[in-house]
């Protein structure tokens, strides 16, 4: 594995005309993160990874400070993977002359996660601007986990870059938890209450499609779901294809953040 800080020696190393799948991430790798890179790896010739944690999409100084790190361990699992390379940029070298700009999102995508973490996916979208611009590689891999991330990377990409976009399923454990960086920095006793969330969370997307819009059956859920997390920030139930609360029993996707304690996590099915 080839191991990169800077974009000048990147792209005199790297060969952009072959297929270059490219894996961002901000580090403390899971089952999802190894799920995007097995997937690169099939499709293309050679597989790049980035490790850096973005201070732009950070609309909370604590979170960007507690953001979890282990790069040793990330290492080890890249090595095992046999990944080809790695950069491990400095925010100096992304955002240059001190340049953190972020890329609006439209007024009507201000719902969820953007309206809860304002400022958020702007910052998201400046770092895959900053990487794109920087490194030309044919395919990029991103989870559904994220899916609202996925979307406006999805808007935002087509109109600008040739890249393409490689979405990959959602890698849950067997009470249905997604796997997360953020669940790294739960205990014991709160990733039990996580499942306990997850579980419930499937529930309603089951009862929702033999019966949709039950809102009995909803409310019963969600006052389950109350019983152990400390907040739910949102519950909605969107059209997967724009987002819209325009949906039917064929084309729905229910979204949720919630918080356990005071660690904010979110999923969609
Ligand atoms: O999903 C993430 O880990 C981050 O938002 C991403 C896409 C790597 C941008 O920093």
């Amino acid at each position: 594995m080839i191991i990169f800080k800077s974009i000048n020696k990147l792209n005199k190393k790297v060969d952009f005309k072959a297929s270059i799948g490219f894996v961002p991430t901000m580090g403390s790798l899971h089952k999802g993160h190894i799920s995007l890179i097995n997937s690169s790896k099939k499709i293309c010739k050679k597989t790049l990874v980035s490790i850096f944690i973005n201070p732009t999409q950070f609309n909370n100084k604590r979170d960007f400070y507690n953001y979890p790190k282990s790069l040793s361990k990330d290492m080890r699992i890249l090595k095992k993977l046999d990944v080809d390379y790695l950069f491990l940029p400095k925010v100096s070298e992304i955002y240059k002359d001190g340049n953190k700009r972020k890329i609006k999102i439209s007024k009507k995508d201000k719902i969820m996660c953007a309206k809860f973490r304002p400022g958020h996916f702007e910052g998201v979208l400046a770092v895959i601007n900053q990487f794109l611009l920087n490194i030309k590689a044919k395919y990029i891999f991103f989870g559904e986990k994220d899916f609202q991330q996925l979307y406006l990377i999805n808007k935002f990409i087509e109109k600008k870059f040739t890249t393409r976009i490689i979405s990959c399923k959602t890698i849950r454990d067997r009470s249905n938890l997604p796997y997360s960086s953020r669940v790294a920095r739960l205990s014991y006793s709160e990733i039990v209450k996580a499942k306990k969330v997850s579980k419930i969370f499937k529930k309603i997307f089951i009862s929702l499609k033999r019966k949709f819009k039950n809102n009995k059956k909803i409310l019963f859920y969600l006052n389950k779901i109350r019983l152990v997390s400390s907040e739910i920030e949102y519950f909605d139930i969107r059209n997967k294809n724009n987002l819209t609360l325009k949906c039917n029993r064929s084309n729905f996707k229910i979204f949720i953040a919630y918080k356990i304690n005071s660690i904010r996590l979110i999923d969609n099915i």
